[in-house]
């Protein structure tokens, strides 16, 4: 558990400085007359520390909630900070802090960093839907990825420009009827700047899924999931767990079959969403280790005309239901 501590100096006549320590234990970020210090106080010293559970968007928590696997807190059910909700409770007596962050990056990682700066949170579990890269994994299925990249930041080539040391999309490699050249030349994939405590800035691609937490979820690999949808409508094979794959996140709702292609062949993606790494590079920055599960609802374009749509539900269910059992798992050991 990370001990934050908030200092206030005074000055003392001549030249000495005193320096009284105030211990405001876990709410470091609020300030001294928030009107919710004392509620978030109550609610890190009652039950903290907690695992923090992240989900993007309504149909994801609309699982959540309607399985009624989440018991709110009794006398503070939930704390509105930054238009979000942060709603205490309890998964399989395990203490856990849901939110719901909003999609996207910017969202995704704003919500993290309340989450992490207010409330005593030992590590993030972070499930939703994802679009498959992968043309082994179908509908359904969830992947826990050991690692994630941010695949959105490109630097754009000019026409005739060499080509870089870095990963590059050329767009006239997908001209039709035949490959060519093409105006707008390519783009070039850049790197992430990483910033963490007590380090340098790093450029990094690829961020790796704390080790401890990865190693823990390897016990889910044989998980069952959901096969039907309703009463009628049952998926042709039944979904299965994938452990240790690549998953991108960009601003970018990926439903394009030449794109997701290249995102396989360049970086070996399985799954494409918009969120999961900025949700562990967030809380890789405090030092706070998070897991990844996300359940296919959508081939990212690689679907024939066959809509996808009805199936996220079930991709949001399994997902959560691996989460709900990944949180019993580490709840009691760390
Ligand atoms: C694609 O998914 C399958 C699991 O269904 C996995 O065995 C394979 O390694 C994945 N491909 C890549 C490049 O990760
Ligand atoms: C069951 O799901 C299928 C596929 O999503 C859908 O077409 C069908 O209308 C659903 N049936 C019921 C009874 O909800």
């Amino acid at each position: 558990m990370v001990l934050k501590l908030c200092w206030m100096d005074l000055k003392v006549p001549l030249m000495s400085l005193l320096i009284i320590l105030l211990d405001c234990s876990s709410t470091a970020t609020l300030k001294l007359n928030h009107p919710l210090r004392e509620v978030i106080d109550r609610v890190n010293e009652k039950s903290g520390p907690y695992i923090g559970l992240v989900m993007a968007y309504s149909a994801e928590e609309h699982e959540l909630q309607s399985s009624g696997i989440f018991i709110p807190n009794s006398i503070s059910p939930w704390v509105d900070l930054s238009g979000r909700r942060f709603n205490i409770g309890s998964i399989r007596e395990v203490n856990v802090i849901y939110v719901m962050s909003g999609q996207r990056r910017l969202n995704a990682g704003i919500t993290v960093q309340i989450l992490l700066d207010v409330f005593d949170i030992r590590g993030i579990v972070h499930y939703g839907t994802a679009g498959s890269a992968n043309d082994s994994l179908s509908f359904g299925d969830v992947s826990i990825p050991k690692y994630v990249a941010f695949t959105g930041s490109w630097n754009w080539k000019k026409f005739n420009s060499e080509k870089s040391q870095l990963e590059e999309l050329n767009f006239g490699e997908y001209d039709l009827p035949q490959k060519g050249q093409n105006l707008l030349r390519g783009l070039e994939f850049k790197t992430e700047e990483f910033y963490s405590v007590g380090e340098p800035m790093k450029q990094v691609f690829w961020l790796e899924i704390d080790p401890l937490w990865f190693s823990v979820a390897a016990q889910l690999r044989d998980f069952k999931l959901q096969q039907c949808v309703n009463v009628t409508y049952c998926l042709p094979e039944t979904p299965k767990v994938v452990y240790g794959l690549k998953g991108s996140t960009a601003d970018i709702f990926v439903d394009n079959a030449a794109y997701r292609k290249f995102l396989y062949k360049k970086f070996h993606v399985s799954t494409v969403d918009e969120e999961s790494a900025a949700v562990v590079m967030t809380a890789m920055s405090s030092n706070v280790p998070c897991i990844v599960i996300r359940g296919v609802s959508d081939l990212a374009g690689g679907e024939e005309g066959k809509s996808s749509t009805s199936l996220s539900s079930l991709a949001a269910k399994n997902a959560l239901n691996v989460a709900v059992e990944y949180i019993k798992l580490v709840g009691p050991h760390f």
